[in-house]
């Protein structure tokens, strides 16, 4: 029973955190020196429950910022989020016509019309379904006749829509993030990029003829940081040493993902085989991911600084009223406004 109050604490407060963490958090140096160790590790069994997980955190953050500007990934990874997403934006009823859209990476020669192109797949996956209209989403010209110049005016796009609330990620097997690969540099920005080998190998099968283009323009790991939040998805055993060597190897332009550690605002929500190679150190949540009990009976802080909106699933209604009832119950004393969803089949 134990473990299963802390799981629910844990997972609420990563929820109510992932909405505004401060950038001056306690931090917790926990693997090596100069480490700041605040993101947030949520793991789960499978890749619907990392799905439905990261969907849920992505839709705690619209009801909250619905003019927010998102940047998507493409791939595998987050197929089943948007999945999801769609399905909410029907039955949740939550608006999504004051979103921004970006885009992460895409192929260099594929225009946005083109049927292979990461567009293309936005287009079908999530765009389409949700109802977005063309005005709100922006496209990276995959055909630029200058792309390194297209590149600049993609980050300056990005810029004058007041900058990324979100950043979501998937993870290469070798550690890339978006197309950056190993030895990117950090500092980098948006820019053209050689796909390496092991890249083009794990995304040939998108392609009728099973060959991925040589080169892509890319958002660079200046770019991703520069997201107020991030969040990163991995899912399978394939991922699982990319994985590791982002929590616990050194910080390493050769693993561009293990510069997300540094970043104020960044969760990672990976299932069973993903984090399977972890150390039950890394697994274990950071000081700054359970602080609820605590703040529970320290009734002179307030438990977030301004209103929020917050919405509360709870697999069935006694997961909300008992495993965290009295927080909930001092939520609605300060002022914030809470929307629960419980679902139950209605034969108990
Ligand atoms: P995948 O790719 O989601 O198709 O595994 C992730 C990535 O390369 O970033």
């Amino acid at each position: 029973t134990q473990s299963k109050d802390l799981d629910h604490h844990f997972r609420g407060q990563a929820i109510v955190t992932f909405l505004d963490q401060p950038i001056d958090a306690p931090l917790k140096n926990r693997y090596d020196v100069g480490r700041r160790d605040i993101m947030r590790i949520i793991q789960t069994t499978d890749f619907q429950e990392m799905s439905r997980t990261a969907a849920l955190l992505i839709l705690n953050l619209l009801l909250n910022n619905p003019q927010a500007v998102i940047g998507l990934a493409t791939g595998h990874t987050p197929k089943g989020l948007y999945r999801e997403w769609v399905l909410a934006r029907y039955s949740l009823g939550i608006a999504m016509n004051g979103l921004h859209f970006c885009h992460l990476d895409e192929y260099l020669g594929l225009g946005s019309d083109h049927p292979e192109s990461m567009a293309a797949i936005l287009r079908q996956q999530l765009i389409q379904p949700l109802g977005i209209t063309p005005d709100r989403i922006h496209y990276m010209p995959g055909t630029a006749e200058d792309p390194e110049q297209a590149c600049r005016e993609y980050e300056a796009l990005i810029a004058q829509l007041g900058g990324l609330d979100l950043q979501i990620l998937g993870i290469g097997q070798n550690g890339h993030i978006a197309f950056n690969e190993p030895g990117t540099p950090f500092d980098q920005h948006a820019h053209v990029t050689t796909l390496s080998p092991s890249t083009r190998k794990a995304n040939a099968s998108a392609f009728s003829n099973k060959e991925t283009p040589a080169q892509a323009m890319t958002l660079g790991p200046a770019t991703i940081m520069g997201s107020r939040r991030i969040l990163l998805m991995a899912s399978g055993s394939s991922k699982a040493t990319a994985i590791q060597n982002m929590l616990e190897g050194p910080l390493d332009e050769n693993c561009p993902a293990t510069l997300l550690r540094f970043h104020p605002n960044a969760t990672l929500v990976l299932d069973r085989e993903a984090a399977a190679k972890l150390s039950p150190a890394t697994l274990q949540p950071a000081e700054y991911n359970h602080p609820i009990p605590l703040s529970v009976f320290a009734k002179t802080t307030p438990l977030l600084d301004s209103p929020q909106r917050i919405l509360v699933c709870a697999p069935h209604p006694d997961d909300a009223s008992i495993s965290c009832g009295g927080t909930l119950a001092r939520l609605k004393q300060e002022g914030h406004e809470l929307l629960f969803i419980s679902m139950t089949t209605g034969h108990r």
